[in-house]
């Protein structure tokens, strides 16, 4: 059994008070609170063994070398990817949007023909198509909406169920025979629902397409395991994993990755470099890793990946289960309505609402005024809240550390907002 009780005192952040009142965090879909372990990890590493890893001769940069390969390694372990040697399937990013603006780039690349004959398999051209949601966050949609206008492919899209569920039922309408790319959120930010992606993956890749899943909302609430899901690409962000800011993930199957041209250009991701003919690049994943990596980040990553999968992930689940199903009963207040599932089945505890009168901005203010952080703003994901009507919501959103009196608390404080701004 795990004591969150004790696990959330892990997070000194979360000691203080607020208008004075005691700090509940609620906008983890945002980004996630650290734990000390996680906080030391990277000042330890500035402390002792700080240096440039995969070049030098001297002792530091052997220890940050191996310090930032066996960080890999944990994360790998965490999302059920290949992390041996010659194999790893991890490549280290700036976060999840970098991740997918890296895979559009290098999809970009190979449509101009670099990367040779086993490019091909990304290459796009008129006529060739890209398929999203509804419910994708501006990371997903932009950047391969992007791709489209720079290739000429077309850009199509799942449509949502009226609770905003992505209509997984019709992927075999959705996706044809001129499909080149599925790119679809295993979570939605605003809705919290969890896509059904397997029927999506299953037609992808009956048609020969890649499927791309945004991992950001799942990865710090579920357990995953990327080769039993069968995706092909999937990148996230280590600060929604209870990690650093400035650096995530982008896992992918080795054997695309072997394929896939580079996307960014420079040091440590080159074997031979000529002024007169193209460079040779290193395998996967340095080739992905031009520049000076954020090592201290990804090293403290690798201890809040190891630190999830101790707590447990079907532990956290549980446990951010009744969290939910008191955080839904912000649909029964009066005026409010929550966008996305309200039984608590298949989704997770990111919990946006609308209130009937009054500005989701007001919302957020009358909130904190009371100590409580919810998140408010169209969330990155405009076309979602077009969907159900809307410009804007607020936002509650769970993290290990919440527990059930405080989504009482939310619940208790929203019953207030309204007859306070006399509505
Ligand atoms: C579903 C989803 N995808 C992508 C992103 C982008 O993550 P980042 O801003 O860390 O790159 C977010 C962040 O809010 C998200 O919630």
């Amino acid at each position: 059994m795990v004591d969150f009780l004790e696990l959330r005192e892990q997070f000194p952040i979360l000691g203080q008070e607020i208008h004075g009142h005691p700090l509940v965090y609620f906008d983890s879909a945002a980004t996630a609170q650290k734990p000390q372990r996680v906080i030391d990890a990277e000042s330890k590493f500035y402390e002792t063994i700080n240096a440039g890893v995969h070049r030098g001769a001297h002792e530091l940069a052997a220890r940050s070398t191996v310090a930032f390969e066996e960080a890999r390694a944990k994360v790998a372990k965490l999302v059920g990817a290949n992390a041996e040697e010659g194999q790893e399937e991890i490549v280290v990013t700036a976060g999840a949007t970098a991740g997918l603006n890296l895979l559009a780039t290098a999809f970009g690349n190979a449509s101009l023909g670099r990367g040779g004959d086993a490019a091909k398999r990304f290459a796009l051209k008129p006529g060739d198509e890209i398929v999203v949601s509804k419910a994708e966050h501006h990371s997903v949609l932009l950047p391969f909406q992007e791709l489209a206008y720079r290739t000429g492919a077309t850009l199509k899209w799942f449509d949502l169920t009226d609770d905003g569920r992505i209509r997984s039922d019709t992927a075999d309408e959705v996706i044809t025979n001129r499909t080149k790319i599925v790119a679809i959120t295993h979570i939605s930010n605003v809705t919290g629902a969890i896509t059904d992606i397997a029927p999506i993956v299953k037609r992808a890749h009956e048609v020969g397409a890649i499927f791309i899943l945004d991992a950001c909302q799942s990865v710090p609430h579920l357990k995953l395991d990327f080769h039993k899901m069968d995706v092909d690409f999937a990148a996230w962000s280590a600060h929604k994993m209870y990690g650093p800011t400035g650096v995530g993930f982008l896992y992918g199957k080795r054997e695309l990755l072997e394929a896939l041209p580079p996307a960014s250009f420079g040091g440590s991701m080159v074997e031979l470099a000529w002024m007169d003919k193209p460079a040779q690049y290193m395998e996967p994943p340095a080739r992905f890793e031009a520049g000076t990596q954020p090592v201290a980040q990804v090293v403290a990553a690798g201890v809040a990946a190891d630190w999830m999968r101790e707590i447990g992930m079907e532990n956290v689940e549980a446990h951010e289960k009744a969290i939910t199903a008191e955080l839904l009963k912000l649909n029964d207040v009066p005026g409010f309505r929550v966008l996305g599932p309200v039984e608590n089945k298949d989704r997770i505890g990111t919990v946006s609402f609308d209130v009937e009168g009054v500005h989701p901005h007001d919302v957020g203010q009358f909130f904190d005024a009371q100590g409580i952080a919810v998140r408010v703003g169209h969330h990155c994901a405009q076309p979602v809240h077009r969907h159900f009507g809307l410009f804007a919501s607020s936002r509650a959103s769970t993290g290990v550390y919440n527990t059930v009196e405080e989504a009482k608390q939310v619940v208790e404080t929203a019953g207030k907002v309204r007859p306070f701004f006399e509505v």
